[in-house]
């Protein structure tokens, strides 16, 4: 297992790699393969208040240069969810617990149960792109975010991570309401709002007809929203968005990522993507003569 010391605020991890929300995260036994399989830490599936089916299907298709999907938000409620989190603990794994609300209070109650559970962080959802009520109605709004973020804070004592959405015309000014509000870190990118079409019936493909767009094709976008993002907050930024390989964190980092999320990627390459992406992170770094992760971070963001 190959060893990239890391840490986030307060959370220490044994490398900067990490599963992003909403892929093999429902359920205990898979989160701790993929840890177990060399992922640094572990952000479970969005978890809300009460249990909810999510959408009817056709709820995920895979398109030519990444992942469409719109699951809906589908979750067994916190209540259900904590022996989940419970058996994670037993297992070691260091866990970020994803949450999803309506308001500050639904956020605030969440994060203190899941912190009740064991989680090691919190990554507040305000941005799933087509959720009603949920997503980007929150995550778009600066007063919003920071007093959702202020109150989770105040509520908690473990570190507390937002995640940013790409569909909003100003980025860094929604970050930085999220610092204003004592975040430790913000994460960006959730996905791109997208769409498919059948053109033999007609019809968008996804039951919910707009989704979110992730894997590869998203990259640059993801690459952009972190670097302008560097240049107006001064809290770390996680990096997800398209990484299917340690040259791509390497340029997350570099546009001033302190870590990364990989999901879409299990896909395209399989569960040993942490460990292989480690790999060739050292890898290029020997090459470059580079020693430390640090050494790259925001490099590229003169
Ligand atoms: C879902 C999608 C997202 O991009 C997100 O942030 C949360 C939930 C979903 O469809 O379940």
């Amino acid at each position: 297992m190959i060893e990239i010391p890391t840490k986030i605020a307060n959370l220490r991890l044994k490398n900067p790699t990490i599963l992003a929300s909403g892929i093999m995260d429902e359920d205990a036994g898979s989160m701790i393969r993929i840890f177990k399989s060399g992922a640094g830490a572990i952000v479970t599936k969005s978890i809300g208040l009460k249990p909810r089916e999510g959408y009817p299907n056709p709820s995920v298709i895979e398109l030519e240069c990444g992942l469409l999907n719109a699951m809906g938000l589908p979750n067994p409620g916190i209540e259900e969810f904590k022996s989940e989190v419970i058996k994670l603990k037993k297992s070691k794994v260091t866990v970020i617990g994803s949450i999803f609300g309506s308001n500050s209070k639904e956020f605030t109650v969440l994060g203190t149960k899941m912190q009740d559970a064991g989680v090691n962080a919190l990554e507040l959802n305000m941005s799933c792109p087509h959720a009603k009520g949920y997503g980007l109605e929150i995550g778009s709004d600066q007063k919003i975010v920071e007093k959702i973020t202020t109150n989770v804070k105040s509520s908690v004592s473990i570190p507390v991570f937002v995640k940013i959405s790409p569909n909003l015309t100003d980025i860094p000014k929604i970050a930085q309401s999220a610092e204003k509000g004592g975040a430790d870190a913000i994460v960006a990118i959730n996905t791109v709002k997208a769409m498919k079409i059948d053109i033999e019936t007609q019809r968008p493909i996804l039951s919910n007809k707009i989704g979110g767009y992730s894997g590869k094709a998203i990259k640059p976008i993801g690459i952009r929203c972190v670097y302008e993002i560097y240049k107006k907050v001064n809290i770390p930024i996680i990096g997800v968005g398209g990484i299917n390989t340690g040259e791509d964190a390497i340029e997350y980092m570099m546009a001033g990522a302190s870590a990364v999320q990989i999901g879409s990627a299990i896909y395209s390459r399989d569960i040993y993507v942490f460990e292989k992406i480690c790999k060739e992170i050292k890898n290029w770094m020997k090459t470059n003569n580079y020693k430390k992760i640090d050494e790259l971070i925001g490099v590229a963001n003169l």
